[in-house]
Order: structure tokens, then sequence, then C-alpha cells
């Protein structure tokens, strides 16, 4: 794991944080969304920084792309730099949404290591997992596509654009993601079982872990969320960074 040292100055960072864990199609980045809309905290999606790199091409993209493409997780000191960078940024300064960070144990003790190092004052963080069934996975991610000029997400089933095939923004062509191809989808869900389960248990030991029924439409998952974090005092109140 990397050395690299962020920042001389320790920062406070508010309870704003939090880990959204799930399979591939649980709907960690739409979940996202809306709590960025609710609490007015970033999302900071590692899955959406990496495709980033890729479409810029720059050397992080080329590397990145070549375990994405196969199904694969990128290695845990790229992924934790990527991070480590994109928190420290001014908008995060009051929390921010972890959308599919960390999905490694080594990833996990990362984050608690670079909390205790670089922020005085964080308080535990809140682990919301989404369990979905697997049938339900395939279904969503078969329907998913994305605007291959922005990036936005559509699903032809429950959130289609008005016209066919076309972003609603910039009319771009809709594009399917390649990693969303049958076998690939399939291969994610093993990888996920595997390296990502033992994160959720590793958060349940802590006593950090949250469960939602993530099979629910989007607004009964988002419903239960909120109430989740109201239940768990998720403040809305502001600390400075410093
Ligand atoms: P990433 O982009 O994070 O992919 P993922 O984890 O496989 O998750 P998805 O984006 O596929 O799904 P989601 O849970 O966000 O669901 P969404 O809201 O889009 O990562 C891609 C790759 O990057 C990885 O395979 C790996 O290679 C690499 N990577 C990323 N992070 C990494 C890390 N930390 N370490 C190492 N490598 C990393 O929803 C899916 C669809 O379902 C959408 O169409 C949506 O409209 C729909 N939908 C959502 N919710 C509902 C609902 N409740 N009901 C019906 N439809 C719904």
């Amino acid at each position: 794991m990397h050395t690299q040292k962020y920042s001389s100055a320790t920062k406070s960072i508010s309870t704003k944080l939090l880990v959204l864990l799930g399979p591939p199609g649980a709907g960690k980045g739409t979940l996202a969304d809306q709590i960025a809309a609710e609490y007015n905290i970033p999302q900071i999606s590692t899955g959406e920084l990496l495709r980033l790199h890729v479409r810029r091409k720059t050397v992080l993209g080329t590397r990145a792309r070549t375990r994405a493409d196969r199904g694969l997780l990128v290695g845990d000191d790229l992924v934790c730099d990527m991070v480590a960078r994109r928190i420290t940024e001014p908008d995060c300064a009051r929390g921010a949404t972890l959308d599919g960070f960390p999905r490694t144990i080594g990833q996990a003790k990362w984050l608690d290591r670079y909390l205790d190092k670089y922020y005085r004052e964080h308080v535990p963080f809140i682990v919301l997992k989404l369990n979905v069934e697997e049938e339900e996975l395939f279904r969503r991610l078969s329907a998913r596509r994305l605007c291959s000029s922005c990036g936005r997400a559509y699903n032809i089933l429950v959130r289609p654009p008005n016209t066919a095939d076309a972003c609603d923004f910039d009319g771009e062509k809709l594009i399917t993601r390649r990693d969303d191809a049958q076998d690939l989808i399939h291969k994610r869900i093993r990888v996920y079982q595997q390296e990502t389960l033992p994160v959720a248990n590793y958060y349940r030991d802590k006593g950090q872990l949250r469960e939602i029924n993530g099979n629910a439409p989007v607004h009964s998952v988002a419903a239960e969320t909120m109430r989740i974090l109201q239940d768990a005092s998720f403040p809305q109140r502001q600390r400075q960074c410093r």
C-alpha cells in the first residue's frame, strides 16, 4: 500500500461519510445521486472515476481498463490513491458518499488508517449494504444504457430516455457498458462475493453495517435509506475543515 502524504494539516470531517456496498447493479450509483440531493454531499464513485480516466485515455485509465473490461477489480494502490486525491477536494469538506469503495479488505483498512491519520474528530461512518437477488441484478444491468459523451445513466425499463438511444441532455448516442455483457456480469458478481462480502463482515463486526432490501423500487430504497440516516442522527450541521 502506498505511503504518500496528502496533507500536512490534520482536518476534521463531518459524520456525513457514508459507504455504499452492494453487488453490481444493486443501485449504489442511483442511491448516491439521491443522497447527494438530500444531504448536499458529493458522490465519490471509484467506478465512475476510473471510467473518466479511460475516456481521457490517461495512463491510469489504460491500466484500469485492462482489469475492468475483464470484470476484475483494479489494484488497491491505484484506487486508494484516487480516493485520497478526490476526498481532499473542497466539495468533500462536509463529507461524501463512497460508492463502490472500499471493496476489498485492503481498501477498508486503508480507509481506516487514512481517516485516523489525516482527519481529527472523524467519527465512525455508516456503511449501507444493498441486498439484491441475482436475477434482478441481471435484469437491471441488461437494461442499463450510458451516454457515450457525458456518461449520464439510463435504464430502458425504469428510467428510459425521451428518445430511444439518445441522451436527453446532449442528444448523443446511448451505449451499453462493456462490463454489462452477460458473462462479465456473472464474473463481477463472483468477484463481489469473494472480495467484497468480507468487507461487509468487517464493518458488521465493527458495528457500522446497516442492510437494506435493494430489490424494492428506487423510491422505496431511497425512503428506507433516509430513515436509517435519520435514525443514526445523520447530522445536518456543518463543521469547518481546518
Ligand atoms: P462500478 O462502476 O462501481 O460498478 P459496480 O460496482 O459493478 O456497480 P454498478 O455501477 O454496475 O451498479 P450500481 O450498484 O451502481 O447500480 P446502478 O445505480 O448503476 O465499477 C466498475 C469497475 O471498476 C469494477 O468492476 C472494477 O473493475 C472497477 N472498480 C470500481 N471501484 C473499484 C474499487 N473500489 N476497487 C477496485 N476496482 C474498482 O443501477 C444499475 C441499474 O439498475 C441502472 O440502470 C438503474 O437505473 C437501475 N436501478 C437502480 N436501482 C433500481 C431499483 N431499486 N429498481 C429498479 N432498477 C434500479
